[in-house]
């Protein structure tokens, strides 16, 4: 099943979002603050995806995709790569269990073919434990671009052209179905900790009408209250998707369909 897309119908919303997505960034900052090397808030910041995890749990989230390794981040220096590529590891050894025991439900969204083949198993093994677990889905992007997602899902489209001939066939559902989020309703919140103002290459289809908030805490200063502050926000925003603030009144609508 794939969600319907928001520039085609107009969806539900509710004040507390069902999909959160956040770019979790300033870990170096954090750490060159402290005088402590750039890797150590690496280290912090796997704290603060626990305290956020399951603060979404709490709240009633449904879907929480957190962005861990963008496609560009392999331009980092060698060891700072390799050591996130430790940390992943670790905190998959560690947390899973963990994930299982409270319904959550894991996902990896991204190029996974570029990380060894432990990472891989490993993350495979992951999925399918967590599998059939409902109370939330945690999607982790890793090596994850919005341009690949997109090109990828336009390569399988083209593929299945070539085969069967049904160009027309391609519309907003077909695209989404092929993208690597096609089981998450699209976000309904952004989050970018660090103050930095931009998507860098995260889920450039999915947020066309996502709300956006941004902070300057960085990411592992970034806590329960933090994302109570950051729903909050989402809570007094109007949600148009086009449509004029009158049409939301819901007396409004009513008047606007009594015949004239
Ligand atoms: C985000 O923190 C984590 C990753 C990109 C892996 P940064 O490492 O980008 O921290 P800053 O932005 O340099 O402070
Ligand atoms: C975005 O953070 C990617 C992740 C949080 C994983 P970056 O710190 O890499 O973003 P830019 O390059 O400064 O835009
Ligand atoms: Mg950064």
């Amino acid at each position: 099943m794939t969600y319907s897309s928001s520039t085609v119908r107009v969806p539900d919303v509710a004040a507390v979002p069902r999909h959160i997505a956040i770019v979790m960034d300033g870990n170096g900052r954090w750490a060159t603050q402290r005088r402590l090397p750039r890797v150590a808030g690496h280290t912090r910041g796997v704290d603060a995806v626990r305290a956020v995890v399951e603060a979404c749990a709490r709240t009633g989230v449904e879907y929480l995709t957190l962005f861990a390794f963008s496609s560009e981040n392999w331009r980092r220096p060698m060891e700072e790569v390799s050591f996130l590529m430790r940390l992943f590891v670790t905190a998959l050894e560690r947390e899973v269990g963990k994930l299982h025991a409270n319904g959550i439900r894991l996902r990896v969204v991204g190029d996974l073919s570029q990380f060894d083949a432990r990472i891989q198993d490993l993350i495979r093994r992951a999925e399918a434990k967590t599998a059939r677990n409902t109370r939330l889905t945690l999607t982790i992007a890793a090596n994850y671009g919005g341009r690949w997602d997109i090109l990828q899902a336009a390569r399988k489209l083209a593929e299945q052209a070539a085969r069967d001939g049904q160009v027309g066939a391609i519309d907003e559902q077909a695209f989404a179905e092929h993208l690597a989020l096609s089981y998450a309703p699209e976000p309904d919140l952004f989050i970018r900790t660090g103050g930095d103002t931009r998507i860098s290459n995260f889920l450039l289809w999915q947020l066309a009408y996502t709300e956006f908030y941004f902070t300057e805490t960085f990411w592992p200063d970034f806590d329960a209250q933090s994302l109570a502050d950051a729903i909050a926000s989402y809570g007094r925003r109007e949600r148009r998707f086009g449509r004029t603030s009158a049409q939301l009144e819901p007396q409004s609508q009513d008047v606007d369909s009594l015949p004239c």
